[in-house]
């Protein structure tokens, strides 16, 4: 059992500045395997989920960008990182001006993950591992999403949920580079980016990215 996930976070990946983002600096890994291998060891379980939070996503690296870049998007609002990984994305969001974020994921290494990389960027942000598509969406001004379609039955419970959050006035955006699950229509397109990222994890080093708006 990891007693100290920040110890073995800090451990096993090193300070870097994802391409697309280069003013974000994250604790990532290098290599998937062996760090996937090494979590199932210390935890005595097989078939625990990928180290999502230890990579830099392209759709979480494209929304990220795109709030820097357009601020007026999260300025003075409460936000949800939804899928949160790293956090790089509520990262940006608080970089950007957000009042405040809340990151969300379900994998227990994330919140060791997300107070990490919010102390290496000098800001705060909130965590839970509570699976919020258990719940009504909260009446957040921002539910940013990054990397969310990567599994058919997750895709659609979480496009469901963003739907009752864009009905309920909630601004909605997502970052994805044309996985498999994304949805091609009903949604708006606000950027496109050629986003570098990583062979461990995808099958070109450069995956074009799209940011996406849910039209109120
Ligand atoms: C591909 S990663 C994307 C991480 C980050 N947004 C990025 O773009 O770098 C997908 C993340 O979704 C998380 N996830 C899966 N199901 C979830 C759920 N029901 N609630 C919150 N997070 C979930 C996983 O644990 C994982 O961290």
């Amino acid at each position: 059992m990891i007693a100290d996930r920040r110890g073995f976070i800090l451990d096993n990946t090193r300070l870097q500045h994802p391409p697309h983002t280069p003013e974000i600096a994250l604790h990532l890994a290098d290599e998937v395997t062996p760090l996937w291998k090494l979590t199932e060891e210390e935890l005595g379980e097989m078939g625990v989920p990928p180290p999502f939070w230890a990579f830099a996503w392209a759709g979480g690296q494209a929304l990220a960008r795109y709030l820097l870049d357009h601020p007026h998007e999260v300025a003075g609002k409460s936000v949800v990182d939804f899928a949160a990984g790293s956090g790089l994305v509520g990262v940006a969001a608080m970089k950007a001006g957000a009042a405040d974020v809340l990151c969300a994921d379900i994998d227990g290494f994330c919140a060791a993950a997300v107070e990490l990389n919010a102390q290496a960027n000098g800001v705060v942000l909130g965590f839970t591992d509570t699976n919020l598509l258990d719940s009504p969406p909260p009446p957040v001004g921002l539910i940013a999403a990054g990397d969310i379609c990567y599994e058919g039955p997750l895709a659609e419970q979480v496009l469901a949920w963003l739907r009752v959050a864009r009905d309920n006035g909630t601004r909605v955006l997502i970052g994805d580079p044309g996985r498999t699950y994304f949805p091609k229509d009903g949604l708006e397109k606000l950027a496109e980016y050629q986003v570098p990222t990583t062979r461990e994890l995808e099958d070109f080093a450069v995956k074009r990215t799209g940011v996406w708006a849910m039209p109120a």
